[in-house]
């Protein structure tokens, strides 16, 4: 049965009783050895071909992989290749999960762009060798699916938050939703800045969402109020250039943010949260930050 929720209305009642799914123990990470701007697919990367500091990334990204050690994750790492420079964002790649059973399970990616296709199967090979279930969607209905950048769980429960219209095909959530069984909540992203979900929708737990909320529709907007009891509103500065919803909470309690983003640390602060900065500029080059430089799973 295909569960899109397009509408809002009856989402508080959807997330009464959709199934709960635990929170995610493990954080898969790719080395940062090739990372670098070589080419523009989003507004961020735009004058940045070749101005990655290589070292700098390099202490940044270890600054963020050991943040995640010491909230708990289990780390896993992917080694890099050197014609890929943004396999390093490995939020993209793929779509975890566990199922009802409990089998650990995944659906691949279909990336938007050529420079990005190679990166999918080596996150294939992965995943395999650790025994998950692989999944692809139909490739002649879906033109892209870019995986945690565009489909992200509400925390503790078995239903997606889709977003649109950049890198990802509205179609994508239908199959998504009708082979698994999964309720996914389409959010329609109008704002090329804000290319992916995860640029503008940061959940931290099942209660609570930071947004940038001139990145989506208004439609999209009442949909997101009726799911989360508090939001954390950025404004534009915090939202764009320093990418605060693209933090990460994995554990509910500690937020793992790009610093400088004072006026959502405030509010999360005062609302009990743990605030960690990483230095992520040098990916910020690539129009990225905490949350995609990681994936968390099972
Ligand atoms: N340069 C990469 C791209 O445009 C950055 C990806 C960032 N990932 C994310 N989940 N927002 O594809």
């Amino acid at each position: 049965m295909t569960h899109l929720v397009v509408q809002p209305g009856s989402l508080k009642k959807i997330l009464n009783h959709v199934d709960p799914m635990e929170l995610p123990t493990e954080v898969l990470m790719v080395e940062p050895t090739y990372f670098s701007v070589d080419y523009v697919i989003n507004p961020h990367m735009e004058g940045n071909i070749g101005k990655v500091d290589k070292k700098l990334a390099r202490q940044q990204w270890e600054f963020v992989r050991d943040t995640f050690v010491e909230t708990g994750m289990n780390l896993n790492v992917i080694e890099a290749q050197s014609d890929l420079p943004d396999m390093v964002f490995s939020a993209n790649q793929s779509l975890p999960f566990v199922s009802k059973r409990g089998n650990r399970e995944v659906i691949m990616s279909i990336m938007n762009s050529e420079h990005r296709k190679g990166e999918v199967p080596y996150f294939e090979q992965w995943y395999r060798q650790k025994g998950f279930l692989v999944h692809h969607l139909d490739h002649r209905t879906i033109e892209s699916f870019e995986g945690m950048g565009d489909a992200i769980w509400h925390p503790g429960k078995r239903l997606l938050w889709g977003g649109y219209g950049y890198r990802t095909s509205k179609s994508a959530y239908e199959q998504i939703s009708s082979r698994f069984n999964i309720p996914v909540v389409i959010l329609e992203l109008n704002h090329p800045s804000f290319y992916h979900l995860d640029t503008c929708f940061c959940p931290l737990d099942e209660d609570t969402v930071m947004i940038y909320p001139d990145a989506f529709t208004e439609n999209s907007l009442k949909m997101i109020r009726e799911g989360f009891k508090n939001i954390i509103e950025a404004d534009q500065n915090e939202a764009e250039n320093l990418f605060c919803c693209n933090a990460c909470c994995p554990d509910g309690k500690t937020v793992i943010i790009h610093p400088g983003a004072d006026k959502v640390g405030d509010q999360m602060s005062k609302a009990g949260y743990k605030i960690v900065e990483a230095d992520t500029g040098e990916f910020l080059k690539s129009g990225g930050s905490v949350f995609c430089m990681k994936l968390l799973h099972w």
